[in-house]
């Protein structure tokens, strides 16, 4: 297993993670589930109506948290904007409930990926392990 594929698979298990942007000095931080890897690379979605999409698009520095069966790990990084069709398809592929909201042509739809990040995976009594995307 990847690096990528690793982080993926623990955000996948977790479901819920937290994604952290800035704005300005503020950090805002909220609730995601979206995690795809495509070509190699880490991918998650949103909604370009979204604060966090323009927070991303003025500061592409994130960090996510999850939290699964006494660990957690957290990715610290750049999110890349990707407005091809086929990694908007793979990700509603992956998740289908998201159809209900979103589709490959709407023009809200946005996935990114993580370019520049580091996971760190953490548990009371085990070692720190860092693995680089
Ligand atoms: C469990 C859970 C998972 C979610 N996953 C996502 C997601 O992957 N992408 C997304 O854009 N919104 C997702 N949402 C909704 C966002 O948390 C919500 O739209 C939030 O308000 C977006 O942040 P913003 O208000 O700063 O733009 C999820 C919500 C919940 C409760």
């Amino acid at each position: 297993m990847t690096n990528v594929e690793r982080v993926c698979a623990f955000l996948d298990e977790a479901q819920t993670y937290y994604l952290a942007t800035v704005e300005g000095d503020q950090p805002r931080v909220r609730p995601f589930g979206t995690a795809l890897v495509y070509e190699g690379r880490l991918y998650i979605q949103t909604g370009r109506v979204k604060a966090v999409s323009r927070q991303i698009a003025a500061n592409p520095k994130v960090e996510l948290c999850a939290f699964h069966e006494g660990k957690w790990l957290r990715l610290a990084g750049e999110l890349v904007d990707d407005d091809r069709r086929e990694p908007k398809k793979a990700m509603l592929d992956k998740m289908p409930m998201l159809r209900g909201m979103y589709s490959e042509d709407d023009g809200n739809t946005q996935v990114l990926y993580f370019q520049n990040a580091v996971a760190t995976i953490e548990g009371f009594g085990a070692a720190k392990e860092t693995l680089e995307l």
